[in-house]
């Protein structure tokens, strides 16, 4: 199809010594919590994973004491309804795809776990698709139930434009400005598909330090036993 260039963003994780501005990644789970996930889930993220942002495991209780989840059966064995505790995973905001469905005019929102990694442009793309809603060209007719987007395959998509100046209110006096919401979120689903980015360069610098002064170490030894040589 049709290739749209897709303006990069400023992310803290990029480049090889990137780590991940907690934050942020903080205030964007505040807004997939508040906004996104009426409509999305994230099965893949559990409420303890939380502690990698910065929450510590009383607030992670807190957090995961806001859901209910059905249990396992009681005595009766009936299943019932019980508070979420850490080990549970992200609830989902309709039982199955058909209700997923049946409220998005037959549109189903994916998971957002792995959706980072799962369109070309990871976060670039989340972020351009979150500010892209526009005004469609005058030719372009939309149908109902779907609205105008600049970066979405296609443009129609079944997903409105939702984040607003102010679709939030975050606790720590950065301006919630549409551009602020979609970056925290964009950030926060780049975490949630990849929590151990911050190891993984660690590695990688460590490793290239060790190959560096290993090479300097055998051209030592190498001038040394052939130092002799005629
Ligand atoms: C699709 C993100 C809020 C309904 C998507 C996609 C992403 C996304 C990345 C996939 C686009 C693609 O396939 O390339 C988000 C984020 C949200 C959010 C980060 C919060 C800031 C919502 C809300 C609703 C919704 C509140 C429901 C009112 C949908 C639907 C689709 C979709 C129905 C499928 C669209 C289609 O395939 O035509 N969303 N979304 N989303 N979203 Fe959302």
């Amino acid at each position: 199809g049709e290739q749209i260039e897709l303006p990069k963003q400023e992310w803290s994780h990029s480049g090889i010594f990137g780590t991940f501005d907690r934050a942020s990644l903080q205030r964007g789970f505040q807004v997939y919590k508040e906004v996104c996930s009426t409509c999305h889930g994230m099965s893949l993220v559990s409420y303890r994973n939380l502690t990698a942002l910065g929450f510590n495991a009383d607030e992670v209780k807190a957090i995961a004491a806001q859901y209910t989840v059905m249990g396992g059966p009681n005595d009766a064995g009936e299943m019932v309804e019980r508070p979420a505790i850490p080990a549970d995973h992200f609830k989902a905001p309709f039982p199955n795809e058909q209700a997923a469905r049946a409220a998005n005019g037959g549109a189903y929102p994916p998971d957002l776990s792995l959706m980072a990694k799962a369109r070309p442009g990871g976060e670039d793309y989340i972020y351009a698709l979150l500010t892209g809603f526009e005004e469609p060209p005058a030719d372009v007719k939309v149908p109902d139930g779907m609205y105008y987007n600049k970066y979405f395959p296609g443009h129609l998509i079944g997903m409105p434009g939702i984040l607003q100046d102010d679709s939030v209110t975050y606790t720590d006096n950065t301006p919630a400005t549409q551009a602020q919401l979609a970056h925290d979120v964009s950030a926060f689903l780049a975490w949630a598909a990849e929590p151990h980015l911050e190891a993984r360069k660690q590695t990688g610098v460590k490793v290239i330090l060790f190959l560096l002064v290993f090479t300097g170490m055998m051209y030592a030894v190498k001038r040394k036993v052939w130092a002799d040589a005629h």
